[in-house]
Order: structure tokens, then sequence, then C-alpha cells
């Protein structure tokens, strides 16, 4: 009974509920402090875990801030409870409490409190941002480096570092996506934009920076472990603004003096033919449409990308088509197309075949399209024939010294791919066609590209029945349904809804002769009698497309 609960009952309910108060509050500290440490374990984009004198000092400056801010949280959540347990209205209380207007003691103390406490961050945070400015003004024993921020990737110079040009001036090395800097080198970023406003921000190293056209920004690091680390663009640039990321690779001043010939290596002895493991000097002919916009450092492409082009970096014109990244030593780098994918043959012929599907909105979809201006297919362009991508992957993955990567191996090996586009999946998402899925047949079960080839047929279930007609829709690359069951003497209708040539064949029946699958048409192939029941890899023998063109077909007893 309430109403008979005597003065011990409620001393003992006052203590129980303050001793809840402080064991909430002390577990909320032990939450807060065990999550910021786990954050920062191994986690390649934690900001709480420095590698940089300058990164260290911000973070100094948040922990000032966050202890302060644990002192008064604590001392206002204490206030709070003692407030509500000691002044709690209770039987005995049968007047209004007395009203208090103004208490000048009181007021002075709420005043003057948190001014010190601002005052003692206001201290530290203004004298922080003084010297990160110092620091990145000061450029005495600094390596500078430029960054070009494009839509949608990093464009990166290292001035002085490069060949002489014709008149023995210094070049710069040029490069994308891929920052080297060797490690305890204090290096100054100079971060530009002729387009839209990108922000720079390498996590592990310091705080990020905008880039603003028309300004140069600066930002100062000093790493002091080598190690891959990872940046990105911070600020909404665009449709692929997601996808605008890149690297920084930190190492020894040995291994980054390597990268550094590697990039500036001249041709050997120029020839007319792709060399293919060799220092590149000419290009194979399948990439002079390449030329148009991208350079490779030695090749016979000095009619682009120089300053003198206007076509690279700052000088570039942000609209135009030609403001491609520079491809030299593209072998040797982790990802392709601004951290989107891991650079591997595969995911490289993936790219050039339809970059639109890759990495949504970039300026080589156009080309690649077939279509300069994407809204209106009519405009004409260069489409990449698929018949030269096997050519132009083997050239461009061949883009590496003779001697191999300067920082092969375990630098290389370390791309964690989990930070690469989980969903870079270039293939479109594959919808079931309606009725073309036949008994036991499950659509979509094959992961396009990790198809395993089922060697010959493999036995059918007694009983199984396919359907008598299955469509098939062939799209810019992909098959949907990715499985078909379908019966001896049923109808395959097979229909190209994409703009690149596409045909059906079966692992080890009609791998020479597959059936063509004109654009825009629907063609009905009637499974031959010849074509034993079991469970096939169905694929598109374009070349190029098989990786990411294919299926299993199972064909059931009429
Ligand atoms: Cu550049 Cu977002």
């Amino acid at each position: 009974m309430l109403r008979g609960r005597s003065a011990p009952d409620r001393a003992r309910r006052r203590r129980a509920l303050l001793r809840f108060g402080v064991v909430a509050a002390v577990l909320a500290l032990v939450l807060s402090v065990v999550g910021t440490t786990l954050a920062q374990d191994g986690a390649p984009y934690t900001a709480t875990d420095p590698k940089s004198p300058e990164g260290d000092r911000i973070q100094d400056l948040y922990k000032l801030i966050f202890w302060m801010g644990v002192v008064v949280f604590v001392l206002v959540q204490f206030l709070i409870v003692y407030t509500a347990m000691r002044f709690k209205r209770n039987r005995s209380h049968t007047q209004r409490p007395n009203q208090v207007h103004g208490h000048r003691t009181l007021e002075i103390t709420w005043t003057v409190i948190p001014a010190i406490v601002l005052l003692i961050i206001a201290v530290p945070t203004i004298s922080t941002i003084y010297q990160t400015y110092a620091d990145a003004a000061d450029t005495d024993d600094a390596m500078v480096i430029e960054v070009y921020g494009k839509q949608w990737w990093w464009e990166v110079h290292y001035p002085g570092m490069g060949a002489p040009d014709a008149e023995g001036n210094p070049t710069a090395v040029v490069t994308a996506n891929e920052i080297r800097i060797p490690e305890d080198q204090n290096v100054v970023f100079k971060l530009y934009s002729n387009n839209v406003i990108h922000s720079f921000w390498i996590p592990e190293m310091t705080g990020r920076m905008d880039v603003i056209p028309g300004h140069e920004r600066r930002l100062s690091i000093t790493p002091t472990e080598s190690g891959t680390y990872y940046g990105e663009c911070t600020e909404f640039c665009g449709v692929a603004h997601a996808w605008m990321r890149f690297v920084v690779k930190v190492q020894p001043q040995a291994e980054f003096d390597t990268w550094v010939t590697a990039m500036t290596a001249g041709p050997d002895t120029p020839t007319a033919a792709w060399v293919p493991n060799g220092d590149v000097t000419q290009t194979p002919a399948e990439f002079a449409v390449c030329l148009q916009c991208h350079v490779i450092q030695g090749v016979n492409s000095a009619g682009v990308g120089t300053e003198g082009g206007l076509q690279q970096g700052i000088y570039s014109d942000p609209t135009s088509l030609a403001a491609a990244p520079n491809l030299t030593m593209l072998g040797c780098r982790d990802t392709l197309a601004a951290g989107l994918l891991e650079n591997t043959p595969e995911n490289l012929a993936l790219w050039l075949l339809n970059p639109g599907h890759v990495k949504e909105g970039n300026y080589m979809y156009a080309v690649g399209q077939g279509v300069k201006n994407q809204d209106d297919p009519e405009s004409a362009g260069y489409r990449v024939s698929p018949d030269d991508i096997p050519n132009l992957v083997g050239y461009l993955e061949s883009l590496h010294p003779a001697a191999g990567c300067p920082d092969a191996g375990a630098a290389n090996g370390n791309m964690n791919t989990d930070q690469l586009a989980p969903n870079a999946q270039p293939v479109g998402t594959p919808e079931p066609v309606e009725g073309a899925a036949g008994a036991g047949a499950t659509p979509g079960a094959e992961t396009p590209g990790a198809a395993t080839p089922v060697a010959g047929a493999t036995p059918v279930a007694a009983g199984a029945a396919g359907a008598a007609q299955v469509s098939l829709e062939g799209g810019d690359l992909y098959f949907a349904p990715t499985a078909l069951t379908v019966a001896q003497g049923g109808t395959i209708s097979l229909t190209n809804v994409g703009q690149l040539p596409h045909n059906f064949a079966i692992e080890g029946y009609n791998d020479t002769t597959p059936v063509d699958m004109p654009n825009g048409e629907t063609v009905d192939w009637v499974v031959p009698n010849d074509l034993a029941p079991g469970t096939y890899v169905f694929y598109c023998a374009i070349p190029g497309h098989r990786q990411a063109m294919n299926g299993t077909i199972t064909i059931t007893a009429p």
C-alpha cells in the first residue's frame, strides 16, 4: 500500500534510485569508451588513430573536448537525479514551494563556469587551427603534391619529378587515384578544382579539406607509418561522387624513388608494336582512340595531355571528354575507376566494355557507349569494340616496368577488397523473365562470373520436366535469368536488349557455333535432340563477355 509506506521505505527507495542513476551513468561512459576503442581497431576509415603528427594534434584536441564533455555530462546528470530525488514532492508537502525569481549568485555562477569551459576549449582550438594553416603554408622542407579534383576521380602531380621535356624543363610525374608518399616525409598537398567543389580526405591522416574552384587549398601531413590508406571525396559533387576514392601508399624512401624512376622511364627502343611485358613505347592499334583522352608516359602520345595540349589537370576543359586519368603504369595500380574495382584483368574488361554499368555517370561511358551525350542517343561517338577488349586489357595490364611493379607482392597484395565497391557488379540486376524458369530452376542462383563449368552433362533427376518454352534475355553484359530448365525439343526465345552483339553458346555443345543474338531482336532456338538431358553451362561467346554473361541450363527429356 502506497499510502502506508513508512519513512524508512522512502529512504530505501531514494537510495535505490540514486544507485540506478549512478550505475546508468557509469555504464554509458564505459560503453562509449569501449565503442570508440573498437571503432579504431583496424578500421581503414578511422579518424581516431591518426598516422601523422598533424592528425595527432587534431585528435588531442578532440580528446580534450571529449573528456571535458564527459565531466560536464556526469555532473549535469548527477545534479538532475539529485535534484529530482531531493526535492521530490511527498505527502508532507501540503503547500506550494517557495517561488524564486532571480538569484544573482546562481546566475553569475552558471554564466561564469561555461565561459571558463569555453575558454579552455577555445585556446587550444584556435592555436591548432593556426598551426594547421602554418604547416600547410610552409613548403621549405616539404614535398609538394598537386591534386586536382575531377568528376569523378583525382589527378595527382608531383611537380619537377618527371623527365625533362624537349626544352629541358622538368615536368611533373602524373598519376591518378593513387598517391605515393615516402615515410616520414612532410607533404604539402595543393588542392585544385576547375569544375565543382570536392573535398579531399584521408581519414587516417588528418582532417579533410574542401577543394574549391578558383582557390588553392592546402593540407599538410607527415605520414609516420608505411602502409596503404584510403581516401575519398567527402563533398557531394555529382552522380558518381560516392565513387571518387583514392589509395594512399606510404612507403620507404627507396621504394618511392623506384616508383618515381619507373614513372619517368622513357621508351626503350621505339617500335611500332606493343611489347607485351617490357616498357611500352608504342600503343596497339586498339588503343588509338583511348589516346584522345588518356596519356601514358613514354609512349607516342605526345599530342595529348601535356600542358601544351591543355588536357590534364587544371588545364583541361572540365566539360570536355578529353580530361581522363593518366594511365602510366596502370598495371601496378591497386584499383580501377577511382577505387571502384580491384585492378584485375576481368574487372578491367568489364569496365572497358560497359563503364556506364560499373560507374554511372562517368564520361568514359559516353565514349564507350558510342554516344557523346547520354541523353541524346543520336549523337555520334566511338564504341569500344568487344573484339578489341582482350588486346586492350592485355596492353593496359602490361603497363608496368619490365622488371615488374616497384612494390609487387606485399604492398600490392594487401588491398582490402572489402573496401572496394560491394555493389560494383557491372552487370544489370537480372530480372527473372516471366515463364522462363522451369521446374527446379533457381533464377539468379548463379553469380555471374563465378559459374563453375559443369563438366559434361550432369544426370537429371527422374521425372523432372523442363518447360516447352523459356525466354532468355541478353543485355550489356548479363543474361537473365541465369538458370534455365527446358525440355528437349522445347524453344528458347533469345532476346538481345543490349547495344552490343551477343550470342548463346552451350559449353561442350556449340562453343564454336553459337546462336547469334542480333540487337533488338528475338531469336527462337529449338533445343535439338542430340543435346542430351543434363545440366550445362551456357554463355556468350563474344570475346570478353563470358565473364559476365553465363549461367546454367538444364535439359530434360521431352
Ligand atoms: Cu568529388 Cu564528391
